[in-house]
């Protein structure tokens, strides 16, 4: 910790500018028009990687380029650690709200602003850097060690799940870790078990073949609208439960013994920062238990009509709807779009014509609590804490995990220092500066453990 420090204060200075280098990459994997800036950023990942000593390549994809790095030096006999994460961000919009240009980071109050400060950009660049520190301090790299930063997490990682599979050689590993996670509390440290799956389906209700007048037709036509409404308020019960056929099948009750096992995350505190006062989940259930052990089903947009300025009487032609559901081990995200898909079928008002796209999802993951890579980095952390290393899961997703985890058959945990009040994907996303530093030493010291024999 002490030579920690003594280099930190010396060189955290040319860390963080290369840092900003990295943050003003503009990224956003949704939008094709920056494609050529997706290219040029893995390849400056690939030189800094170089300049560390590893061997890089940038691995074309069908979609955005994968950064590769690796230093497998330590030899067949030692254990290999892949390291996950992702350069691209998310869309900045609305850009109004934010107080300073999302791809021209500053330092403030403590904290680094821009997009992909903290999601992803901010934590894989804390794992970059402490290879930096073990490097500059020659330390010698006592496992193998790779590196597989992405460019499509935020839209699907569908180039990186396509190529998995001819790249199974390449990224053979021992261990995942995946660092794109968040920390209990920011006092807490904490290892990540596991993270919910996902499937998102887009939703086209059409009415007319055009938008009509609502004077005209109003009280004669079925509004698409109206159709949304009546059809997503079928989808829970009085209970809070999804109401959707079968959407529960495959799900597993825990043991309170189970659940114990994991530790209540900050989330009182989380729902009050966030001015929540309705609550929306299954009745009874604790909000970490929820966002933990249970599957859910959101509506995350719904378009039709007009909602503009000032005001239009129309009925329009068509409404869109887009769904997610969350979900947990043992569900097949495939098998739960269907089911959602079915549902909406059989319930849209007849005469609506609906057309239901269900998309490319991802299944749930799970971690050993007591693999080799848990515990080296729950060492890690409490040497960085001074306290006890708790274990939690995220009810967030990063679908192509559990891809990563059927063809290289790792043992896995998510490591990670982001908090629920860092803006991920939306406005003035920032990271705490002592948090990204400790991310640096973290991963440094699970480094060194994991090289432990
Ligand atoms: N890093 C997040 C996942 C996450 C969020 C982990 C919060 C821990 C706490 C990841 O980049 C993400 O945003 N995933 C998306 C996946 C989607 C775009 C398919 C998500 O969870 O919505
Ligand atoms: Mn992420
Ligand atoms: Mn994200």
């Amino acid at each position: 910790m002490k030579e920690f420090q003594s280099w930190m204060d010396v060189n955290f200075s040319r860390v963080r500018e290369d840092f900003f280098t990295f943050l003003r990459f503009k990224t956003i994997s949704s939008d094709s028009s920056l494609n050529a800036e997706q290219k040029r950023c893995a390849e400056w990942l690939c030189n800094y990687f170089r300049k560390l000593d590893c061997h890089a390549e940038v691995i074309e994809t069908s979609n955005l380029p994968i950064a590769y790095a690796e230093d497998l030096r330590a030899g067949p006999k030692a254990p290999t650690l892949l390291i996950y994460g992702h350069y691209d961000v998310q869309p900045v919009d609305p850009i109004e709200l934010w107080k300073s240009d999302p791809f021209e980071p500053v330092e403030k109050n403590g904290a680094f602003y821009a997009r992909g400060a903290q999601d992803d950009k901010g934590q894989i660049f804390f794992a970059i850097a402490a290879l930096r520190y073990i490097r500059e301090t020659r330390q010698p790299l006592p496992i193998n060690l790779k590196f597989c930063i992405e460019g499509e997490e935020e839209n699907g990682s569908v180039g990186l799940a396509t190529v998995l599979p001819s790249l199974k050689e390449k990224f053979k590993t021992d261990f995942l870790m995946v660092i794109d996670v968040d920390i209990l509390d920011a006092d807490t440290p904490s290892i990540n078990l596991g993270a919910r799956g996902i499937i998102t389906l887009d939703v086209l209700l059409r009415g007319s073949n055009v938008d009509l007048h609502s004077g005209g037709f109003g009280g004669v036509a079925y509004n698409p609208n109206r159709a949304a409404a009546e059809l997503i308020a079928q989808l829970w019960d009085q209970n809070g439960r999804v109401a959707v056929d079968h959407f529960y099948d495959d799900v597993t009750e825990l043991s309170a013994h189970e659940k114990s096992f994991y530790q209540s995350g900050a989330s009182a505190k989380a729902i009050q920062e966030a001015g929540i006062v309705a609550l929306g989940g299954e009745k009874g259930l604790p909000p970490h238990e929820a966002c933990w052990f249970r599957p859910t089903l959101e509506i995350n947009g719904i378009s039709g009509g007009y909602s503009g300025p000032g005001f239009k009487t129309v009925i329009p032609a068509e409404t869109r709807i887009k769904i997610s559901c969350r979900l947990v081990p043992n569900q097949d995200p495939a098998r739960i779009g269907q089911y959602v898909k079915d549902f909406l079928l059989k319930k849209v008002k007849k005469g609506i014509h609906i057309t239901v796209d269900v998309q490319h999802g991802g299944k749930a993951f799970r971690g050993r609590p007591d693999s080799k890579l848990a515990i080296a980095a729950t060492k890690a952390f409490e040497e960085v804490f001074n306290k006890p290393c708790q274990r939690m899961l995220t009810g967030g997703s990063i679908p192509v995990v559990a891809d990563l985890m059927g063809v290289l058959h790792p043992d896995v945990i998510g490591l990670g220092y982001g908090l629920a009040g860092d803006n991920i994907h939306a406005p003035n996303e920032h990271f705490g500066v002592d948090r990204f530093k400790k991310g640096i030493i973290t991963v440094a010291r699970t480094i060194h453990y994991l090289g432990i024999r």
